[in-house]
C-alpha cells in the first residue's frame, strides 16, 4: 500500500519523467494483484523463528510429565485437536482452519522448541498459552503429544 501513495506523489508531482510513473503504476498493480490473490488456507505453513526451534525440552519426557500433560491436553487442546491428536475434536468443525495432524511426519519433525513456540503464541484460531499454562505445563503438554504420533 505504501507503494500507491508513492504513486500518488510522483503523479502530482509533473516534474518527474513518465517513465518512472510507468514503472511505479506497474509496481502498484503487481502489490494490489497480490493483496487480493486469495491464498489457500491449508498452504501457509506455520513456521517458528530459527531462535526458537534450538530451545531444548528441560522436562524430562518421563511418564510423571506425560501423565501431567495428558490432564492439560484433556482440558485445553482436546476440543479441537481430538483425542488422537489428529485434528478432529469435537470443536474442530467450527474452526474456519483445521489443526495440523500431530501423528504426520510433517509435524514429528518439528524441534520440542519449535512446538514450545507455537503453544506460547497461538495462531488464531489456535489461542496462545502463554499466559494460560506455565512453561512447566507447557512442555509437560509437548511432551503428551508426542505420544501420540507413537505406535
Ligand atoms: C480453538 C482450537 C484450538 C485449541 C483449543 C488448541 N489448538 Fe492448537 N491449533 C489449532 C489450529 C486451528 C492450529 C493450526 C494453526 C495454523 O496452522 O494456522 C493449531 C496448531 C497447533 C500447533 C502447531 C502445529 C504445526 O505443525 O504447526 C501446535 C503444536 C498446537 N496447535 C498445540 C496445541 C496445544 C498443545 C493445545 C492445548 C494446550 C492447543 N493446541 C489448543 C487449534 C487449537
Amino acid at each position: 500500500m505504501i507503494n500507491l501513495n508513492n504513486n500518488k506523489r510522483t503523479a502530482s508531482k509533473k516534474k518527474k519523467s513518465p517513465g518512472f510513473i510507468v514503472t511505479g503504476t506497474i509496481g502498484g498493480a503487481i502489490m494490489l494483484l497480490f493483496a487480493f490473490t486469495p491464498i489457500p488456507q491449508q498452504s501457509k505453513v506455520w513456521t517458528a523463528p530459527a531462535s526458537a526451534a534450538k530451545v531444548t525440552n528441560p522436562v524430562a519426557s518421563d511418564s510423571k510429565s506425560i501423565d501431567a500433560g495428558k490432564i492439560i491436553y484433556k482440558n485445553k487442546c482436546y476440543d479441537c485437536h481430538g483425542k488422537k491428536g489428529k485434528g478432529d475434536g469435537p470443536k474442530s468443525g467450527d474452526l474456519d482452519k483445521n489443526p495440523q495432524d500431530f501423528t504426520k511426519e510433517d509435524f514429528k519433525k518439528q524441534t520440542d522448541g519449535d512446538l514450545f513456540w507455537k503453544i506460547s503464541e497461538g495462531k488464531k484460531p489456535m489461542p496462545a498459552f502463554k499466559n494460560e499454562l506455565t512453561k512447566e505445563q507447557r512442555w509437560q503438554v509437548i511432551n503428551y503429544v508426542r505420544t501420540l504420533g507413537k505406535k
